[in-house]
């Protein structure tokens, strides 16, 4: 028996927990592509009923935005009952495993031990981290990621193909802040000329955006290039005459 197996009376509330953080989904039907005993379950319980497991595999595919061959092996398009689902051949699936450990120890160990919880309880899902896509990246982090792989002309061609291909969905948030950010890390790194590049892509998108142009105002300043940064200043300070922080470097550099 396995470290994570589990007996008595623990097992049946471990059986419960797996059923209600993963299966609240929804109440699917059972499946006759796939067997009705599993021989290769590590993590979940050797007794789970098939309607119980299809539920789980169902959430981890809509929780990393997969389908099951991402971590089963299996062609695509072709019926599941040629998978051969016990197979332990796919990195992902190692992976998912010490996930559902990973998940299973922060609801049951970690999140437990709060003094005080909501009632009902918050769980953490697969979902919670993955937003539907199987590495769970915030939009800048993947941005950052396009940046040291292919610079500026790369991080441009990723935003716009991230937004055509998720706005809207639950995966990446596309607000106003989101490339201030990008901006601003380069800007922190010496990437100026990049950092100001990625604030005129955000005015595409937000042409009204007061702390976008105030951002590239402070990438200017960290350039020493003060004229330029004057003119964004009162350029922000126009879209939002309440911009604080934009006064408040006009007066410092004595340029009300
Ligand atoms: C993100 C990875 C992932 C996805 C996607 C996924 N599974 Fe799984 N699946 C697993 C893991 C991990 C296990 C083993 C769980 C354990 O060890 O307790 C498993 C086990 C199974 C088993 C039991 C195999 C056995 O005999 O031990 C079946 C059947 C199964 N999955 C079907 C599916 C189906 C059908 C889909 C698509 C709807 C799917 N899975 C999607 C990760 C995944
Ligand atoms: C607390 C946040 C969090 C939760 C919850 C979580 N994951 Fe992950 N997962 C991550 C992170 C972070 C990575 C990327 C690790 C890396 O590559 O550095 C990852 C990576 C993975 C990968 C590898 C993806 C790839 O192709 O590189 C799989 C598969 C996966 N998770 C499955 C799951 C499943 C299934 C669940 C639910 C049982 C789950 N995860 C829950 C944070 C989470």
């Amino acid at each position: 028996m396995s470290q994570d197996r589990c007996n008595g009376w623990f097992r049946s509330a471990y059986l419960a927990f797996w059923v209600a953080a993963l299966t609240v989904v929804m109440p699917a039907a059972g499946s006759t592509q796939i067997p009705e005993e599993f021989t290769n379950l590590k993590v979940l319980p050797d007794d789970i009923e098939q309607r119980q497991l299809m539920n789980a595999m169902r959430s981890f595919s809509r929780g990393l935005g997969v389908r099951c061959e991402y971590c089963h092996v299996g062609e695509p398009g072709q019926p599941l009952r040629t998978f051969d689902f016990a197979s332990d051949e796919k990195e992902p699936k190692l992976k998912a495993r010490e996930m559902m450990r990973m998940v299973r120890a922060i609801n049951g160990e970690h999140l437990t031990n709060l003094s005080e919880r909501s009632d009902p309880a918050i769980e953490v899902q697969c979902a919670t981290c993955h937003h539907g896509q199987a590495r769970p990246l915030t939009l800048q982090q993947a941005l950052l990621e396009s940046y040291a792989n292919g610079g500026i002309t790369g991080t441009v061609q990723e935003y716009r193909h991230l937004r055509e291909r998720y706005f809207g969905t639950w995966t990446y948030d596309f607000g106003e802040q989101q490339l201030v950010g990008v901006a601003q890390q380069l800007g922190s790194r010496g990437s100026h000329e990049d950092g100001i590049a990625i604030l005129e892509l955000n005015l595409e998108f937000f042409p009204q955006s007061a702390v976008t142009v105030f951002t590239q105002g402070e990438i200017y300043l960290a350039q020493g290039d003060t004229a330029a940064a004057v003119t964004k200043y009162r350029a922000s300070l126009e879209l939002d005459p309440d911009n604080r922080a934009a006064q408040r470097r006009l007066s410092e550099l004595g340029g009300v």
